[in-house]
Order: structure tokens, then sequence, then C-alpha cells
């Protein structure tokens, strides 16, 4: 119970490793309040009003001002923020050469500027209470690059959008630490959620994605769910601007 008489704030938690996450900080004692575009899971019932379900999108500031105001009235100042929503636009993302560029605004609308707005919004809250601590969930992908899943070339919009995410972790944890505020980022390999469906639907995709690994596996939403929580707790009360990666080993591998 690492979580007890605190609260988060978690973003996607409408399904995949957002609602793994609020749900693991849920069972281990903290309110928690959730936001995503998506309704709301039945899962979140049995915790009754520890956990506030609100449909909204992140790529408009003034949603998330009130968000983060309205979890504040009812909680109290929020500890905690893990900022997990995001989108892969895998069949139309591509190379900046070439792809149109509605595309490439959206990806970055939500996967960057979404992960700005709640900053914004929770750490004025954060200054005044402790222990206060960030993650964001960006990718491996912000770190190397792999072939766009669904097509040929690239994943210009979002490899840049991830890239975005581990720099202003490590920018505001230098910022931010005189207050004693966290701010880390892990960076999920190959998962298997909603958001890859698409990709694993197919057998031949989940073995070649497996035998790419040195763990010898396709990714869960509560692997990358426990780095979470990890980051978040007194666990890891040392522990700031570190991206940490939970890929089965696929970054360290070259080739
Ligand atoms: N699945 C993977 O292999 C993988 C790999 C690397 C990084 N990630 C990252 O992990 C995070 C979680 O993804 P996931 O795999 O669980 O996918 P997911 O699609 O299951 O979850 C993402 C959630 O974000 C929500 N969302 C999307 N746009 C939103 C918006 N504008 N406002 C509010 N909510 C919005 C979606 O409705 C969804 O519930 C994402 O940031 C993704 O980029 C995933």
């Amino acid at each position: 119970m690492r979580f007890e008489g605190r609260i988060a704030i978690v973003t996607g938690g409408g399904g995949g490793i957002g609602l793994a996450t609020a749900l693991k900080l849920l069972a281990e004692g903290a309110s928690v309040g959730v936001i995503d575009v998506k309704p709301r899971p039945a899962a979140y019932e049995q915790y009754g009003d520890k956990a506030h379900y609100m449909v909204g999108d992140l790529s408009d500031e003034t949603v998330i001002k009130q968000f983060v105001d309205d979890i504040a009235a009812r909680f109290g100042p929020p500890n905690y923020l893990a900022n997990i929503a995001g989108i892969a636009m895998f069949g139309k993302d591509g190379s900046v050469v070439d792809m149109e560029l509605e595309h490439y605004r959206k990806t970055i609308a939500i996967n960057l500027d979404g992960v700005i707005h709640m900053i914004r919004a929770v750490v004025p809250y954060m200054r005044q209470t402790k222990p206060s601590s960030m993650v964001h969930v960006a990718s491996v992908v912000g770190t190397r690059t792999m072939d766009n899943a669904m097509k040929d070339g690239p994943l210009d919009g979002y490899q840049l959008s991830k890239a975005g995410v581990i720099a202003l972790s490590r920018s505001l944890a230098i910022d931010l630490g005189k207050h004693g505020i966290r701010s880390n980022t892990v960076s999920p390999g190959a998962i298997w959620t909603p958001l890859t469906d698409a990709i694993y639907a197919d057998p031949a995709r989940v073995e070649a994605m497996a035998n790419r690994t040195p763990l010898h596996r396709v990714g869960t939403p509560d692997d990358v769910a426990s780095a979470c929580l990890y980051l978040l707790s007194d666990d890891a009360d040392f522990v700031t601007g570190v991206d940490l990666p939970v890929d089965g080993g696929l970054l360290a591998k070259l080739v």
C-alpha cells in the first residue's frame, strides 16, 4: 500500500497501460483522477468514489485545467501525475518529407502538447504538497528508430513526439528538483494493448517481435504499469531525470 492516502492523476486510463496503472494505484490505496476520450471501463466500479473518471480531450488546455482543479477540490492537491495517453497513427504517419502535416500536427497535439497541458495544470499544486512525482510514458522510439509496423518507412510524427517527452521530462527534473518534484519517463518497447491490437492480430507479427526481443516475448500493460508505479513511489525517492526502458531488452540490442 505504497500510495495510501495519496492522490494521483492518470491520463489515458480508458484502456491499455493507463488503465493498468490507474488500477494498480487504486489497489495500493491512492485516490485517482482519470481522464480519457473513451468511456469509463467497468473495472473502476469496485473502487467507488476513490476513482473519479472524466471523459475529456487532452489537447484542450481549458478542459485539462478544469479537470485538475476538480480533482484537487475533491481529493486535495495531487501528489502524482502519470501522463500515459497517446496515439500512434500507424497508417497515416510516415516521413515528414511527404506525409500530410495535419497527421503530424495531431500526433504532436495529443502526445506532446497534451503532456504539457497536464504539467502546467498540476505543477502549481505539486509545489504545495509532498511527496510529488511525475511519470510520462514515452517510447523506445524516442531514443532509437524503428520502422512503421503497418507500412514501409518511418513513423516521424510519433517518434518526434516521444523524443520530445523524454527531453521535456529531463528538463522538468532539473528545473523542479528544488521543489522536491521528480520527473521521469518510462519507454515501452512492444506492448500488446488496444493501440497495437491491429498489429498483433497477426500471430506472425507477435512471433517476429518476440524473436527480435532478448526476453522473447511481447510486453503487457502490467509490465509498464509496474515500472510507472516504481518511479512514482517513495521507492524511487532519489531517482529523477531518467528514462526507464520497459522493452524486454530491445534497446540494448544493436542487431
Ligand atoms: N503499446 C505499445 O507498444 C507502446 C509502445 C511504446 C509507447 N506506448 C505508449 O504508451 C501509452 C499508452 O498506450 P497504450 O499502448 O496503452 O494504448 P491505448 O490506446 O490502449 O491507450 C491510450 C489511451 O489514450 C487515450 N487517448 C488518446 N487520445 C486522447 C486524448 N486526446 N485525450 C485523452 N485521452 C486520449 C485513448 O483513448 C486510450 O485509452 C501511449 O502514450 C503510447 O504512445 C505504447
